[in-house]
């Protein structure tokens, strides 16, 4: 197909404002979307009825129930494919198995020091109904939660698949948390049971699961705990308590691996999963099932071009919603073999994610612009080291991506063979939202380019008015799509203010967005406080509130400051008690109090001391500023511009 006058037109006009990547036509020709003239077809069409849009792409899943309606909209509560009943582990592994995938792998480990492990979709099978037999035994049924606290091994996805049989929703607490989190989460959506490990490796060390899981339920601290399953990963002691705790691999011995798959209503709760926002205490961001999984069963086929015979591999943890909805649900949905690592990209050595790629024969790499810019520092003598030639498809996620750190990645990587999919979406928003297809968009370093079919995205004013090109403005999405957040866990009222409320009739982000000449989205950032360091979201409010808890300190405020690798660091500004004196030591114990209140992801890359925090007349503090003179200590080779940063302070001070 030749393209359109319009078409060729805006192509021509993107290149001339800066380096454009179009597909190559041998990836194009077997794509399963295979030029823009398509996407924009299918982009129309999905936009003049969007629910019977996504009711086409959610009969690509097995129902045990048809549903009567696919979208009931109560703005700002949504309910996809009603009346339909579906489970979540049913399609991402035993409708596979009527089928050659039988015995295809479903997931290949290799844990950090070496280990390999296959799951074909048949032993997957079998692993998941045995644990949801141990579940089941230990008093779990249908709408319990359960809360997971694992390293990245394969039977982690088997406890939350197994979770998913039988109803229960699982909330997933990220391995590097600490015990004051998981208690804040556990008691939130009051979980009967945890399932953790002795331990996992990191970086060659031992992580203790199982002690901080113990911490956190001291003192009956978590009273709607009543049971304890443990993992053997490492080998090390653990103290079992008798009566709640109890082996993973004991408890199996007492089960069959014949479970059946509890069919749900397409609105159950499949998951929560936690995230940092604007106040101190973090969101339990619900998804519910047949929605969730239509929208991420799509997107994996469709945004990594995924083919049957192809290894994926998203290097997310499993913690966080990547790893849900990519390591997961959408890869095993699909049939997918899905590879999982369980530790550092730098150990034992920095060419270790290269090595494996190239013993595995990864098609897909699926990782985040922090990560890549750590690679660039280490150096390309790594990847140059392997045969990386089984690659065909690169994606990232979790902030923006500089275009420099983008041009590496596709050279050095990609061998300038691959396409990258820059993908925005959120916790909240459950699936990809905004990306190229891999076999239709020229690529642009540095933006997500176009909405996926079926979203509707914009950029718009305060007053929800879009802007022109090259203006700034608030992302926002005007249509509920399937797999969007359906509340904050026990809090609809926070779920409403937050999201619906800011913008009148759209869901509201929270990132600044900037749209060019050719309706391509550059992602800024968050315009609210929320700091995204190193790929993890945290809240300023949260790491404040960690950080007065400290004896020492009166006042503190936290803001993010531009950093080559992490893209944000976290900077502290804090004012002490009395007589306290501001030291290193000091500095270093605030830290060690912050990493266990919340978790060392958490702790400040800076600490200020000073006298007393700017404010305005009405006493709030002046963030702008502190952000200001946290930015002027910031190493060269930032990666946020100017303009960026101008047009974030903007939309911070429309909202404030
Ligand atoms: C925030 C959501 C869901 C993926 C993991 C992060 C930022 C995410 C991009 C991108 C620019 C991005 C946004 C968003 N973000 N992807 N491709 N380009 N920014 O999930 O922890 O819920 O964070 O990550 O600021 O709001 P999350």
């Amino acid at each position: 197909m030749t393209p359109d006058t319009s078409t060729q037109k805006e192509i021509e006009s993107v290149l001339s404002e800066s380096r454009l990547f179009p597909p190559s036509p041998e990836f194009s020709a077997a794509a399963h979307i295979k030029s823009f003239e398509e996407y924009e077809a299918l982009y129309t069409e999905a936009a003049a009825d969007i629910p019977a849009f996504w009711a086409r792409q959610a009969e690509a899943l097995d129902w045990f129930q048809p549903w009567q309606t696919a979208l009931e909209w109560n703005e700002p509560f949504a309910k996809w494919f009603v009346g339909g009943t579906i489970n979540a582990a049913y399609n991402c592994i035993d409708r596979h198995l009527s089928t050659w995938r039988r015995n295809k792998a479903a997931i290949i480990w290799e844990g950090e020091p070496g280990e390999l492990r296959t799951l074909t979709y048949l032993q997957l099978h079998r692993a998941v109904s045995r644990f949801a037999n141990v579940l089941k035994n230990l008093g779990i049924t249908t709408g319990d939660r359960v809360a997971i606290y694992m390293p990245l091994v394969p039977e982690l996805a088997v406890a939350m698949l197994a979770c998913a049989r039988l109803g229960a929703t699982h909330t997933v607490i990220f391995g590097g948390f600490s015990s004051e989190a998981i208690r804040d989460r556990v008691k939130d959506c009051g979980c009967k049971l945890i399932v953790t490990a002795d331990g996992g490796y990191r970086r060659g060390a031992e992580l203790r699961l199982k002690e901080t899981v113990d911490r956190a339920l001291a003192d009956n601290a978590c009273p709607s705990i009543e049971q304890v399953v443990v993992f053997r990963r490492i080998g090390s002691h653990v103290s079992m308590l008798p009566g709640r705790d109890h082996w993973w691999h004991e408890l199996e011995q007492a089960v069959t691996s014949d479970c059946f798959a509890e069919p749900l209503d397409s609105e159950h709760p499949l998951f929560i999963l936690y995230t940092s926002g604007t106040t101190g205490k973090p969101k339990g961001i619900l998804h519910t099932t047949g929605g969730y999984l239509t929208q991420t069963a799509y997107t994996t086929k469709y945004v990594f071009d995924l083919k049957d015979e192809d290894v994926y591999w998203c290097t997310a943890d499993i913690g966080w919603v990547t790893g849900h909805s990519y390591v997961v649900y959408g890869p095993l949905a699909n049939g997918a073999t899905v590879f999982m690592y369980e530790g550092a990209p730098n150990y034992p050595d920095f060419g270790r994610f290269w090595q494996m790629i190239e013993r595995h024969r990864i098609n897909i790499f699926y990782t985040a612009p922090t990560a890549i810019r750590a690679f660039v520092k280490w150096g390309e003598q790594y990847p140059l080291r392997y045969d990386l030639s089984s690659l065909r498809l690169l994606g990232t996620v979790g902030e923006p991506i500089n275009p420099e750190a983008w041009m590496w990645y596709y050279r050095v990587i990609g061998k300038s063979r691959c396409p990258i999919v820059d993908t925005w979406w959120q916790t909240e928003t459950g699936a990809i939202m905004i990306s190229p297809l891999p076999g239709a968009t020229p690529l642009v370093p540095g933006t997500a380019t176009r909405p996926l079919p079926g979203i509707l995205a914009d950029i718009v004013t305060k007053s929800g008015k879009p802007v022109g090109p090259g203006e700034g403005g608030y992302l926002v999405i005007k249509h509920p799509w399937p797999s969007m957040l359906r509340t904050i866990w026990g809090d609809p009222e926070r779920y409403k203010k937050t999201y619906w409320s800011e913008i009148p009739n759209c869901y509201f982000a929270g990132d600044g967005a900037r749209r060019d000449e050719n309706g391509y989205f550059w992602i800024i950032g968050r315009v609210d406080d929320v700091i995204n360091t190193s790929g993890h979201r945290l809240g300023t409010a949260e790491i404040e509130s960690a950080l007065v808890s400290h004896e020492a300190v009166a006042e503190a405020a936290v803001v993010g400051r531009p950093d080559e690798i992490k893209g944000q660091a976290i900077v502290a500004f804090v004012t002490l008690e009395g007589n306290r004196v501001g030291n290193e030591e000091l500095k270093e114990e605030l830290c060690a109090h912050v990493a266990r209140e919340i978790g060392s992801l958490a702790k400040p890359d800076e600490i200020r001391f000073t006298d007393a925090l700017p404010k305005t007349r009405s006493g709030k503090i002046m963030r702008r500023l502190l952000r200001e003179l946290a930015a002027g200590g910031a190493v060269a080779g930032d990666i946020t511009t100017l303009e960026d940063i101008s047009v974030l302070e903007r939309l911070r001070e429309d909202e404030e």
